[in-house]
């Protein structure tokens, strides 16, 4: 829950958007490996696409992988150890599924079991350790440490440890420009930043650590992911967003018989907020002061949606942990259908949330910026334009659910089907180029002063309030995810968008740099609009003709180059979006 709730992140200020991602400035995770989804080539039939017939549903795959991290422990290693040793060790308390190794401060490995008992063996051969001056509280968590005795050999071969920082801006515009093709570059993009298999089950584990600590309170609850690392737009480097969800224990609550039942005797708060509130700072205050691994815990109770963040520095990953907070799992559950239908949403989605990070679009600090969310949900309703339509509104997602799909959260009507294979896709054959194109012409010429962006119905609305950018909640209609969005942002984004329209229109842009006499290739296609924009001022080095003339006579030559049709130019509706 990034920069939508109005409090300060840890983060270096100095640094600029990608760069600071990039550098691994931004929590850590593992680099990539393994898809979550599998590389498909773009569908261009009008049925259901035959990966969406095999796809389980949302609930299926989270419920698998909490389940899998429920059987797994997480290992800090000695910096050099024999994995065969490692793994001879372990098997002796069950079947080790799977296991893989990875660096953060320090080596540690995630150990799959497969069967739960395995754990209870192992923590049964496991001591609370003797420490100097100090004393260790005896809590005993799925956090290890293997101790080594001896000398340790360093012949030991290597194991294969995954890289943890996501890849610098670099090595990205180096892959890219190995391509062929702006398509291949986008599908490279998502390849490189999308979160791995790996990475995913970190994730899963770190949130099952956590629900072990908030378990001590409350036996039946789960702490679930939601967000990018569920939603299938999750980069290397994301944040986790946790839930503690306590259905259990009302469901629990629920099953009354006819005849004679107890009741637990309760604490009740002034209102469900205040108990969240009260929840959360039981819960933060037991990972501060019991949860190994976990630091720099704050516990932001006043926000909108109320969160305790801290740093797990075994996993390297920046937390935040709400509660009661059903509607964001939903909405995760809804992107990740988006996500599903099409393989070219992930790529349009990847390069946007990219190409918007490079240019400070997006940022890790909260403000006035737009959030990936709402670039996102930007996305989906562009999509939902194409002719035809390549993604469904939100309205057919309703439409097409079965009667266990219905949910209703808070009073609203959540309802969206979860069985993929029942959602016909129409015939859109649009390279990912034209697609990303059009993005930056379609929000390029957007009238946002008058217009609200709506996925529910697929369609612009009259804005009901006064923001900059208006985008309607999914699930709570009268909420605009939007709100923090100020007329400046806009505008720059606004701007952009034209510039990077204009940057494609160049055929030049669009096919293979030239290669320079020191070896390197000019920036071309996705790289090309990753370089400083001439819209914030900074200039652009690399384009070419366009370089000697002042800055003010690009913006205009610019503006002016795009046309649209009817003869009505992007330079006037921009300039009519920046009068709002
Ligand atoms: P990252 O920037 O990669 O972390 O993307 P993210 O999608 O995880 O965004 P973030 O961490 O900011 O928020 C986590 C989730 O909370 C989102 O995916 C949404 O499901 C939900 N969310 C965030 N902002 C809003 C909002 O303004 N309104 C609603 N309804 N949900 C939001
Ligand atoms: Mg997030």
């Amino acid at each position: 829950m990034a920069a939508s709730l109005g409090v300060c992140r840890l983060h270096f200020r100095s640094l600029g958007g990608l760069d600071r991602f990039c550098l691994g400035l931004e929590p850590q995770t593992q680099r990539r490996c393994t898809s979550t989804i599998p590389a498909i080539k773009t569908p261009t039939g009008s049925k259901t696409a035959d990966f969406v017939k095999k796809s389980k549903t949302f609930q299926a795959i989270q419920e698998e992988r909490r389940e899998q991290a429920e059987r797994s422990v997480l290992i800090s290693c000695p910096a050099k150890f024999s994995e065969k040793k490692f793994l001879d060790f372990f098997s002796k308390h069950g079947t080790v599924n799977k296991h893989f190794f990875y660096n953060s401060f320090g080596a540690y490995a995630v150990v799959e079991f497969s069967n739960k008992e395995s754990i209870a063996s192992l923590k049964e051969s496991t001591g609370i350790p003797a420490v100097d001056h100090e004393a260790a509280v005896p809590f005993k968590s799925r956090l290890l440490s293997l101790k080594w005795p001896g000398i340790q050999s360093s012949n030991y071969p290597t194991p294969n440890f995954k890289e943890q920082s996501p890849p610098n801006i670099g090595d990205i515009s180096n892959l890219l420009l190995q391509k062929h093709s702006v398509d291949e570059q986008l599908r490279c993009l998502t390849e490189t930043l999308q979160l791995t298999e790996e990475n995913i089950s970190l994730r899963f584990l770190v949130c099952s650590l956590l629900g072990d600590i908030a378990g001590a309170y409350f036996p039946e609850c789960i702490i679930r992911p939601f967000g990018s690392t569920v939603n299938s737009f999750g980069k290397l480097g994301c944040d986790v967003d946790m839930i503690l969800d306590l259905d259990g224990i009302y469901a629990r609550s629920q099953k009354k018989g006819s005849g004679l039942s107890l009741e637990y005797q309760v604490k009740t708060g002034p209102s469900e907020r205040a108990v969240t509130q009260s929840i959360l700072s039981v819960v933060g205050k037991c990972v501060d002061q019991f949860g190994p691994g976990c630091v720099g815990v704050q516990n932001i109770l006043q926000a909108r949606c109320p969160i305790v963040r801290f740093a797990h520095q075994p996993s390297g990953f920046q937390c935040d942990l709400t509660a009661n907070n059903k509607v964001a799992m939903k909405s995760s559950e809804l992107l990740f259908l988006y996500g599903h239908l099409d393989p070219r949403v992930r790529h349009l989605v990847f390069s946007v949330r990219c190409w918007a990070r490079a240019h400070s679009i997006t940022s890790s600090i909260p403000g006035a910026w737009i959030t990936n969310f709402s670039l996102t949900v930007m996305v989906v309703f562009f999509l939902q334009q194409r002719s035809p339509a390549m993604l469904p509104t939100l309205d057919r997602l309703k439409e097409l659910a079965g009667p266990s799909d219905k949910c209703v959260i808070e009073g609203n009507d959540c309802t969206i089907v979860s069985d993929l294979s029942k959602i016909a896709l129409q015939k859109n054959t649009d390279t990912l180029e034209k697609l990303l194109q059009e993005f930056f012409e379609f929000y390029g010429n957007f009238p946002f002063n008058k217009a609200s962006i709506n996925i529910r119905k697929g369609k612009e609305q009259s804005k009901p309030e006064a923001a900059a950018l208006h985008i309607q909640n999914p699930f709570e209609a009268t909420l605009n995810v939007s709100k923090n969005v100020n007329a400046a942002q806009l505008e720059r984004f606004v701007k952009l968008c034209q510039e990077s329209a204009w940057l494609f229109q160049q055929k030049e842009n669009l096919e293979p740099g030239s290669t320079q006499s020191n070896g390197s290739v000019s920036p071309w296609g996705f790289a090309a609009l990753l370089a400083p924009s001439v819209a914030s001022g900074t200039g652009v080095k690399s384009r070419r003709k366009k370089k000697t003339e002042p800055a003010s006579s690009r913006i205009k030559n610019l503006l002016d180059s795009l046309k649209i049709k009817g003869g009505e130019t992007v330079a006037k509706k921009g300039s009519a979006n920046s009068s709002r």
